[in-house]
């Protein structure tokens, strides 16, 4: 018996280095170690022996099965590894075929446009902070000094939402009083604040009854109009242009002393004029002064130490004249069509 198992073995080991595919594989494997294969007719055989044969042959038939099945593996491990070396050495891969294009999204123009003049506030040493859309009239007209009853409130006072004390903010102005009030310490501040705003208006190509402002306060020691001018022609050549010139108008707004309008020089026509600045060769872009004294200590922060100033831009302007846009509702729509104009990357 022993020797006819020895047989067994070399006949196996012979035929498994001939295994050329899996198929074949698989065929020797149900040949030997399947019911009607030898090692299964050596079991069936073992009721005719003695217990001491059946031991012996037992043992040897446990390890002739676990011999095959490591030389099955090895087999089965090498002709994988060439099957697979032989696949990819047949494959071919297109490198010029053009990849597929995965839609990304885009962001909408106006925030593309906030986010980057925060940037350059916050390299100004500038904080961004936020505060309430709904508003009490506390903060919104009162602080600012615009007290019940007076004319300049006429322009933005509209929705209110609860008797007369809360509206949806008409400016990002009460952000300024809000920050002076918080900053206990009474420091220097320098804050912008963009955010929504609402008022009543007429919705149209350049009008909405909600916009976005960004507010902007500085309060120090010797502040004059010299640096709100500075800071203003930084901003403006920034965001437009290195060729561009600054001037101020003058102006009222009850929160500064004096006040002025903000003009850069007509980026269409470099200020000689035409149809976009009206022949003036001057764009107004907001409106600006040094906080008036009353704002200052409706802040806590003392008129005869500390002076400062405030500005405030329409973002939805901005954007419009910087991109050429011409209808104020194409910022709310948010059309693909129009978004993707603005996705375009330096490569391209
Ligand atoms: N709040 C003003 C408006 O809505 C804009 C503005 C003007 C803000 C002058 C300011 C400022 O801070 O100093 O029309």
């Amino acid at each position: 018996m022993k020797e006819k198992i020895e047989q067994l073995q070399k006949e196996i080991e012979i035929k498994v280095k001939e295994v050329k595919t899996l198929k074949e594989w698989n065929d020797l494997k149900v040949e030997y170690l399947g019911k009607k294969g030898p090692i299964s007719a050596i079991l069936s055989g073992m009721r005719d022996l003695s217990i001491e044969e059946k031991k012996e042959t037992g043992k040897l038939v446990n390890e002739l099965k676990e011999t095959v099945g490591i030389l099955l593996d090895e087999q089965r491990a090498q002709i994988e590894a060439k099957e697979l070396e032989e696949k990819l050495s047949k494959e071919e891969i297109d490198i010029s075929l053009p990849a597929t294009k995965i839609p990304v999204g885009t962001p909408n123009i106006l925030e593309k446009l906030i986010e980057e003049s925060e940037e350059l506030f916050m390299s100004m040493g500038y904080d961004v902070v936020e505060g309430p859309e709904l508003e009490k009239d506390y903060y919104n007209f009162e602080l600012l000094n615009l007290p019940k009853g007076h004319p300049a409130r006429d322009a933005q006072d509209t929705f209110y939402t609860k008797g007369e004390e809360l509206l949806l903010r008409s400016q990002t102005s009460p952000v300024q009083v809000r920050t002076m009030l918080a900053n206990e310490e009474k420091e220097p501040l320098r804050i912008v604040c963009p955010g929504k705003t609402y008022r009543r208006d007429d919705d149209d190509a350049t009008h909405s009854h909600q916009f976005t402002q960004m507010e902007g306060l500085l309060i120090d020691k010797n502040i004059s109009l010299a640096d709100l001018k500075g800071t203003f022609d930084i901003i403006a050549k920034k965001l437009f242009g290195i060729e561009r010139e600054t001037r101020f108008r003058p102006s009222f707004y009850p929160f500064t002393e004096p006040s002025v309008e903000l003009d850069i020089s007509c980026f269409n026509c470099g200020g000689k004029g035409c149809p976009l600045c009206k022949h003036t060769g001057w764009i107004t872009v907001g409106g600006a002064g040094m906080v008036h004294p009353r704002v200052l200590e409706n802040g806590g922060y003392d008129p005869k130490e500390w002076t400062g100033f405030a500005f405030g831009f329409g973002m939805e302007r901005l954007a419009m004249l910087k991109y050429g846009i011409t209808d104020i509702r194409t910022f709310y729509t948010n059309d693909l069509r129009v978004t993707d104009t603005f996705n375009r990357t330096e490569a391209e």
